[in-house]
């Protein structure tokens, strides 16, 4: 199955299929759609649930324990009229006393075991699944996110085969009407897309093939899509992003994605940035054999970005988007780029190269004077990116490194990410390490060997940002275990949710 054919627009096939949801009004038991078992779940704690009298006595037994042990919030019984799935997501775990410094989000909870519910329908051969929720409407959507995240296989979505499992959904005993169920269930495609090209191996996506599936997915949709290729980097000056990929044998690309809203849209775009590196070996600075084995996934920003486009072209955000994906592969070759060779970036800047694997802040850089120079300029900046080992050794894998040079933009990213669980944590652009990053024959080198390497790559982006309020997310982009609603490891979309949840705050 070659990229392009996955890519198609609107293309069902990145979770549950779109035909899964079954309109409120049709039940479940006389749809054709459904094969194979009939199922219940109900998500408490909730009134309307009609827990049927068998399950009673166990499920009192059962709370008891619950209650005292805060072990499973999440249990399955067979009943006459086929399996029930019992769900509590407020008591999932992690209510710890050290929540009391950083909460998982209640929608995250719901997300997760909604997620969990999928995989357990799935495993009891449910062809079916009734779900019964009692909660605010946005706790019932994360649980729906949820649904449609776990629903995400990739060897499914490679063979073209959704999972097909009809499922309706009620909120205190009514149906949740099928357009709500759509605008939530977008989200968790925006993520399923970024997670998909973050695990599309480096064999199949490059530059080139990463851009024609951009075209393709938004072909006919109200996202434009410019695509720059090499010699139109070279007549930007863009020499860092152009030296990057010089070394590989696709070319490098930068591509624009422009969303405008059909009509009334709220103010001037907000730009965001994705580093789209399609593997980084780490050039001439050769990564160790570990170090390299999951770099497919150093594009996992430019990843983002696009599913983050996905989302908001599908549930038709207001404000207006610029999206620049800069892509390229940082390959060992003759023609590579090397420690101690001298660019001109786009900006101006000259910039000594210390070490080819800090090759992320150098596409970036040029990509983010494009975005920061543009005509219909934006009013922010925000750049997406598996910049640093060193953010993973502070924060951890599921929490990104949030850094900014405005305190606005930072408290509604950081507020943004506590209430829709997809979890930043800021850190300080301290202008004391820039000494760090300053060059005996440049304005300034591409990194350093010291400590703090999160902080001092930062720093080296700031500079491009200008005077525009700006923020960087340093992400890892990648679970190395299945977890949550995560079905299985590999490429997370992590901060598509973050920037979804961000943009319609404002
Ligand atoms: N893509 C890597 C960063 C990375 C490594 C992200 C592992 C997630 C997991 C980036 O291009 C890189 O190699 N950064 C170097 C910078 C160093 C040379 C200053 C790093 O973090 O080691
Ligand atoms: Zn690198
Ligand atoms: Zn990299």
């Amino acid at each position: 199955m070659n990229l392009g054919e996955i890519m198609k627009k609107n293309s069902d096939i990145w979770g549950l299929s779109l035909e899964s949801w079954v309109a409120g009004a049709v039940a479940l038991g006389s749809s054709q759609k459904s094969s194979g078992k009939l199922a219940q779940a109900h998500i408490l704690p909730g009134k309307s649930a009609k827990i049927p009298k068998a399950c009673e006595t166990i499920l009192k037994s059962w709370q008891k324990d619950f209650f005292a042990k805060k072990s499973p919030a999440f249990q399955m019984f067979e009943v006459e009229s086929g399996p029930l799935f019992l769900l509590h997501p407020l008591l999932a775990s992690g209510e710890s006393e050290l929540d009391a410094a950083l909460k998982n989000s209640t929608r995250a909870r719901f997300r997760d075991a909604l997620g969990h519910l999928l995989q357990a329908a799935e495993r009891a051969e449910v062809g079916a699944l009734e779900i019964h929720f009692d909660a605010d409407m946005e706790l019932v959507s994360a649980g729906l996110v949820g649904l449609e995240i776990a629903a995400y296989k990739y060897k499914r979505t490679r063979k073209r085969e959704p999972l097909k499992m009809a499922l309706q959904v009620f909120n205190k005993g009514r149906a949740v009407p099928l357009k709500a169920v759509e605008s939530a269930v977008n989200l968790g495609r925006g993520v399923n897309v970024a997670r998909h090209l973050t695990n599309v191996p480096a064999n199949d996506l490059n530059p080139e093939t990463c851009a024609n599936a951009v075209r393709e997915i938004f072909a006919g949709s109200a996202v434009k899509v410019d695509v720059w290729d090499e010699a139109r980097l070279k007549k930007e000056k863009m020499n860092l992003h152009v030296a990057v990929g010089q070394g590989a044998v696709v070319p490098p690309r930068l591509v624009h994605l422009k969303y405008r809203p059909k009509s009334g849209g709220k103010g001037k775009p907000v730009a965001i940035v994705g580093k789209g590196i399609t593997f980084d070996t780490g050039g001439v600075n050769l990564k160790p054999s570990s170090g390299m084995r999951i770099m497919k996934k150093d594009m996992g920003g430019a990843a983002a970005v696009i599913g983050l486009f996905v989302w908001a072209e599908g549930v038709g955000l207001k404000v207006p988007l610029d999206g620049y994906l800069a892509l390229a592969e940082n390959s060992v070759d003759a023609h590579s780029f090397r420690p101690g060779d001298i660019i001109t970036a786009r900006s101006g800047q000259t910039v000594e190269i210390h070490n080819t694997d800090a090759e992320g802040r150098l596409v970036l850089a040029d990509a983010m004077d494009v975005a920061v120079t543009a005509v219909d300029g934006p009013r922010a900046l925000i750049d997406i990116a598996t910049l640093t080992g060193a953010i993973k050794g502070a924060l951890g894998a599921s929490l990104a490194g949030l850094f900014s040079n405005d305190s606005k933009l930072s408290k509604a990213l950081h507020q943004a990410s506590q209430s829709v669980g997809d979890m930043v944590w800021p850190m300080p652009l301290y202008q004391m390490y820039r000494s760090q990053i300053s060059s005996p024959f440049a304005d300034v080198v591409n990194c350093s060997d010291g400590f703090g390497g999160a902080i001092t790559a930062a720093l080296f982006l700031e500079t491009y940002a200008k005077k525009m309020p700006w923020a960087h997310l340093d992400i890892y982009a990648w679970r190395d275990s299945a977890e949550g609603a995560w079905s299985e490891s590999g490429g997370s979309g992590q901060g598509v949710q973050l920037l979804a949840e961000y943009l319609e705050s404002l």
